[in-house]
Formats: structure tokens, sequence, C-alpha cells
């Protein structure tokens, strides 16, 4: 474990320098991973761990996605099985179904989860809010948690590039003893950058508030508003998408990604500099009130409750892809598909 100040906080982080992969070896070398479901963290955490030598199966149910793990080169029967099977095989059951899909499967899985097993997850949902999802581990078992800041698909990508995602970890019942190390080393297995310690509490309230404010639902929210207005104003499509979401993610947010938010003001005009210096503040002030509703929305539970009652209809695929029809036919982002196309590296 190593030190590391953010900012004037410290803070403990573990990488790979501080625990190896060798001692994730040595840690796990008794157990058997299950991955239960093959969806997005499904695919990326089971190959990386694959790759990384330990011993790992497959629990997804007959369809589509089981073709998936198909083509990956799961093999039914030996590394690949209907999920209860890899439940009673598994001693780690590592529950990556969509977290509806974990709610409707926990009566099925339970009877598996025998002492001395580990029930592992990738977000603080499913325990966190368990008076709403019915999910209470037995006593005898050690629950743990590493969660992957960013998409199981980035997982993979950068995992092959040999780079890490930064992930947290957090124990919630150690039965072993030893649940904080199986945990790390569970991490490292799956090519985590660095880890960060967290609880299921703290992970669940963050990542809800994340996604939808500042990495999902604001920025959305900010693109449309700022489009809406350049547009009312008379400005062409062209001009308004490049000024609001081109020149973003195309020239600035690797800019500041890289070396952070004041060397890219430094490496802007001063036109830029001074106004968005004097901007950022009103901008902070307008939306924190904005922030602490959508905070307490999260922790009171009412926004898990909305995310169970509606990712569990049956027409919940449905009624998603007519919201994202509606977003991807509105004509910002209509303005963008052309923007795309004419990019040199398209032509
Ligand atoms: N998405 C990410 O990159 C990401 C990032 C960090 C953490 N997480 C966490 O990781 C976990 C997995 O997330 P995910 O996004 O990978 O999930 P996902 O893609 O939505 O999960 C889909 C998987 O769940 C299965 N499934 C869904 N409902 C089911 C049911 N009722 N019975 C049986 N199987 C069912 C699907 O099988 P079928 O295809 O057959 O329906 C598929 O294997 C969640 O706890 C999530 O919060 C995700």
């Amino acid at each position: 474990m190593a030190e590391m100040n953010f900012g004037g906080v410290i803070e403990t982080v573990v990488t790979s320098k501080e625990f190896s992969l060798e001692k994730a070896h040595e840690v796990l070398k008794n157990e058997t991973i299950a991955v239960i479901g093959y969806g997005i963290q499904g695919p990326g955490q089971a190959c990386n761990l694959r790759d990384n030598g330990f011993n790992v199966i497959v629990g997804q149910r007959e369809g589509k996605t089981y073709e998936k793990c198909l083509k990956d080169g799961w093999v039914p029967g030996k590394t690949l099985f209907p999920i209860e099977e890899a439940c009673k095989k598994g001693t780690i059951i590592c529950m990556l179904l969509s977290d509806a899909g974990q709610i409707a499967v926990w009566p099925k899985i339970k009877p598996y989860l025998t002492a001395g097993k580990t029930l592992y997850y990738s977000h603080g949902f499913a325990i966190n809010w368990q008076d709403r999802t019915g999910v209470v581990p037995p006593s005898d078992i050690d629950v743990i948690m590493v969660a992957p800041k960013g998409s199981g698909t980035s997982l993979r990508t950068m995992f092959c590039e040999g780079r890490g995602l930064n992930c947290s970890y957090a124990v919630y019942q150690d039965a072993s003893g030893n649940a904080e190390e199986k945990t790390i080393a569970f991490g490292i297995g799956i090519g985590a950058g660095y880890l960060f310690k967290t609880t299921f509490q703290r992970e669940a309230t963050s990542d809800l508030t994340g996604e939808r404010g500042s990495l999902m639902g604001a920025i959305e929210g900010l693109f449309e508003a700022q489009y809406d207005v350049l547009r009312a104003h008379g400005h062409s499509p062209s001009e308004a998408f490049n000024e609001t979401v081109e020149e973003l993610t195309q020239s600035l947010m690797p800019l500041f990604g890289e070396k952070g938010m004041d060397w890219m003001y430094a490496n802007c005009s001063t036109t830029a500099q001074r106004g968005a210096l004097d901007w950022a503040p009103r901008f902070r002030e307008a939306i924190k009130p904005v922030m602490e509703w959508l905070y307490l929305s999260v922790k009171t539970g009412n926004e898990a409750q909305i995310a169970i009652d509606k990712n569990s209809q049956p027409d919940y695929r449905d009624k998603l892809n007519k919201e994202l029809e509606d977003m991807r036919n509105k004509e910002m982002w209509q303005a963008g598909v052309t923007v795309r196309t004419l990019r040199p590296e398209n032509n």
C-alpha cells in the first residue's frame, strides 16, 4: 500500500508495485472465480482474469449473450455454464449481471452461497440498498467489491494496451479474516490501474451521483442548453455543434485529461482564459443547488428505487431504445453525425 497526497489529503492506494500479480496468484490459488453475467463488465473482468492466469468460469443464460461467450472462447461444460451451475462450482461468485438482474436471480443463487465462499460485486448498489433489493447475504461468507471507474470495454481495451483502469475496493463482510487481501488480489487480477479504498455505501452514492452528474446527465443538459441558446440566436448547426461539443471532445478534453485544467487554460487564447475564469464560478453557483438536490435524491434511495422500478419492467429495453432514438434524432447530435463524417481521418 502507498500513501499518496491528493491535493493535501493523504489516501492509501494499491498498485501492482505494492501488490504483485504473483502475490495475487498466491492469494487466489485455490479459488474458482465464477463470473455471473457477460454484459459489459463480465467480459472485461473474465477475459482479463483468464489472460492473467486465474481459474475462471462464466455463468450465462442461453441467448444472444451466450453466443458472445462462445465467441470469446468460453467452452460449454468446461468454462461456460448455466448461472446456477456456475454458482455451484465457483468459490468466488461475481455478480456481474445488470443491477436489476441481480435482484431477479438472487433467490436462485442464494442457496449456493455456502460457508467459506465469497460474494463479489462491482457496484455497491445491491448491498447498500438491500432494504429495496432484498439482497441480504448469509453471515458466513465474505462479501467484497472491486468497482472499475469506467466501462468494462475500457477495462479490457486498456488491459490489452498494457494500461489499467482505476478501481475502488471495499469489504462489506469479512467472514474469513482474509477478505481485504482477497479483494486487492482480485483487483490486481482484473488489471486495475490503482485501487483506492471505499465502502459499499460510499461507492454506491458517489457512482450514482457521478453518472447523473458531470459524467453523463449534467453534461448532456449543459450541451443542450448551450446549443439551443446559440441556435435560438441564429448560429448555424455547424457553428453551434463545434462551439459546444466538437472542440471540447477533440481538442480541449485530451489537454486537461493529460495536464490539468490550468494547463489547458494557459494554452488557450487570452480572451478564452479571461472569460472562462470569470464564468466558471457563476456556473458553479448556479449548478450547486441542483447537485445538492441530486446527492440527496441518491442518498435517500430515491434514485435507486427509480432504477429498480424502471429497469425491471419487461418493456424496459424498448422504452430505452425509444429514448435513445429521440436523443440521437435531436438536431445537435444529428449535426454531430455530419461533423464526424467531415473529420479528415474519415475522408
Ligand atoms: N457497465 C459498466 O461498464 C460498469 C462499470 C462499473 C460497474 N458496473 C457494475 O457491474 C455490474 C454489471 O454491470 P454491466 O453493465 O456489465 O451489466 P449489464 O451489461 O447490464 O448485464 C447484462 C448481463 O446480465 C444478464 N441478465 C440481466 N438480467 C438478467 C436476468 N433477469 N436473469 C439472468 N441474467 C440476466 C444479461 O444476460 P442476457 O444478455 O441474457 O439478458 C447479461 O449477461 C453492475 O453491478 C454494474 O453496476 C458496470
